[in-house]
């Protein structure tokens, strides 16, 4: 190379990564907020947001606040001091975020609400999330339907039935409440399905912070209590940590393949579809998180560039201040006769995550 083509070749990388480090510099940072790694869903959809929006070209911080509520407020404002551009945030209880919230609008942050609803505030813009009533629905037509309700009752049969239900500071687990008692409450009243332990309210069994060791310690009280003289038949349970805790308290009971009830969950979890392979967990709800994240970033995207988010529910999602555009992804169940082809061959798993 001649010493001209020499000096255009550095002058123009030079250009290149100039611009290189120009478009670096005038990326946009997005803010994300989870609530805890305690659960693997977390983690995943931490992680799928992350790489979505930095193969977009943004700039992202990722923070979780492992269920500690003021950790939660005190890592949004630390967002806000840094004048991120966007804010993603799936809150733990969104009712303490509010003040914060209102200053990430003062200074002119967009915020996404992701998962759970963000209430009482206007300063959210969308929200992703999965039909959290349809959730419901589905754990509740799944138990219907395998134990066959309908011909129970007409044969005069009955079977027991408990319920684990989510966080009361937790938008998501009212709706799933009100969908799964849209399709049993029928059954309770008819005593197709016998609660013994009388708790069938939200108030009665909502567990703060989705705990998994509160829904155990629930189930042996339950066990011991109720069900000295007869099975139980049914767990309905709202989240695969329960599942979890349900299936401790049922060994400690030494209830076996023999008589193993029918135990719901929800997220699909890597330890909830092996537990559903081996027959401990009857079903859970697969919630693909990689398609939640790619909503989220177009809202990200609409926000920031201008675009227009796709949404598909503009009325359900009243936070108590305003009702916030929606885009529900849809809650598919899965068990022992679906979950090759739903989680396998869907590619969310690999066969060796399973063994
Ligand atoms: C809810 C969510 C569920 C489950 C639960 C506990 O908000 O809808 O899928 O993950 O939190 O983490």
């Amino acid at each position: 190379m001649n010493k001209k083509l020499v000096s255009a070749a550095v002058a123009a990388t030079m250009v290149l990564s100039l611009g290189a480090m120009a478009s670096a510099d005038d990326a946009k940072t997005v803010g994300i907020l989870m609530p805890t790694q305690s659960s693997e869903r977390w983690i995943n959809d931490g992680a799928n947001m992350k790489a979505q929006l930095e193969e977009k070209g943004y700039n992202v911080e990722l923070q979780y606040a492992e269920d500690d509520t003021a950790q939660q407020v005190s890592q949004l404002e630390n967002y806000i001091g840094k004048q991120v551009d966007c804010l993603v945030i799936a809150a733990i209880d969104s009712g303490v975020l509010v003040n914060a919230e209102a200053q990430a609008k003062e200074a002119g942050i967009p915020i996404i609400a992701y998962d759970r609803l963000l209430m009482d505030t206007d300063a959210v813009s969308y929200y992703a999330t999965f039909d959290n009533k349809g959730v419901g629905t589905v754990i509740a037509n799944y138990i219907k339907e395998h134990k066959d309700l309908d011909a129970a009752r007409e044969a005069g049969e009955s079977y027991t039935i408990e319920f684990f239900m989510g966080s009361p500071d937790d938008n998501n687990a009212l709706f799933l409440y009100n969908g799964i008692m849209e399709v049993l409450q029928e059954y309770l009243d008819d005593g197709t399905l016998v609660c013994k332990s009388g708790r069938t309210s939200f108030e009665d069994t909502c567990i703060l912070r989705w705990s998994q060791e509160t829904a155990q310690a629930n189930c042996e009280n339950i066990l011991t209590a109720n069900y000295a003289d007869e099975d139980l038949d049914i767990a309905c349970t709202a989240f695969d940590g329960f599942a979890y805790g349900v299936k401790a308290a049922l060994l400690g009971a030494g209830y076996s393949a023999d008589n193993w009830p029918l135990v719901t969950g929800q997220d699909a979890e890597v330890m909830a579809t092996k537990n559903i392979i081996d027959g401990t967990q009857t079903m859970s709800i697969y919630k693909d998180t990689r398609l939640l994240a790619s909503k989220a970033v177009t809202m990200v995207d609409a926000v920031l560039q201008g675009t227009e988010p796709e949404i598909n529910d503009t009325e359900q999602y009243d936070n108590g201040a305003i009702v916030v555009p929606t885009y529900m992804c849809t809650p598919v169940a899965v068990d022992q006769s679906n979950y090759q082809e739903v989680l396998i061959d869907g590619g969310y798993y690999t066969e060796d995550q399973l063994k």
